[in-house]
């Protein structure tokens, strides 16, 4: 149990840049879209007006402070820019699924499952990994906390869904 519980909070820990830079920038409202509001060739959006400049910026501004924190309690300025990079790759793999969604039909704001909960942490831990920051910084990112966080973020989603559904913010549960 043990064991498990301490998986739980290095993969929780390690995530955490990534978890905030994908949940700070819904507080966005009318921002400037990154795609410049400009059609691909296919005639639909590039990313649509859910990918905003200001929710890049707020995705990153979070990311940072946990970065920050994670350097004044450890001392070790490469945790903040550890922080920097899962932030930045959990808001590009949150871009490349606004791109496929419109490529697919699918219009900004309708869901598409699995790719829609897990985006973020496909493009957080890519970046990671290509840089190789996580073993740069001494906490190599495992393939067992990987797949946690995966199951960790779909609970987090179906959680914050119905919560929302109870506070009546969402029509239905789910
Ligand atoms: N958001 C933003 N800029 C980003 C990411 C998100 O402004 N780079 C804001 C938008 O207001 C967006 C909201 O956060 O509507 C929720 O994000 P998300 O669910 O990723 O966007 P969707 O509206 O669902 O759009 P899409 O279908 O393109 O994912
Ligand atoms: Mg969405």
């Amino acid at each position: 149990m043990d064991k498990v519980l301490d998986l739980v909070v290095s993969a929780i820990l390690k995530y955490l840049p990534a978890m905030l830079a994908n949940a700070t920038p819904v507080f966005v409202r009318n921002g400037t879209p990154i795609d410049g509001g400009k059609y691909f060739i296919d005639g639909k959006r590039i990313l649509g007006d859910g990918k905003t400049w200001e929710g890049l910026v707020i995705g990153l501004t979070f990311a940072s402070i946990i970065g920050v924190a994670y350097y004044v309690f450890c001392e070790q300025v490469i945790l903040l820019i550890y922080s920097i990079v899962l932030g930045l790759g959990a808001l590009l793999g949150d871009i490349v699924a606004a791109f496929i969604k419109r490529r697919l039909g699918i219009p900004r704001g309708k869901p598409a499952p699995i790719l829609d909960q897990i985006n973020f942490i496909l493009g957080s831990t890519f970046l990671a990994k290509f840089l190789r920051i996580d073993s740069a910084a001494g906490i190599t990112i495992t393939l067992a906390e990987f797949l946690l966080i995966l199951i960790i973020a779909s609970l987090l989603h179906v959680l914050t869904n119905f919560i929302a559904f109870k506070l009546g913010i969402k029509s239905v549960p789910w």
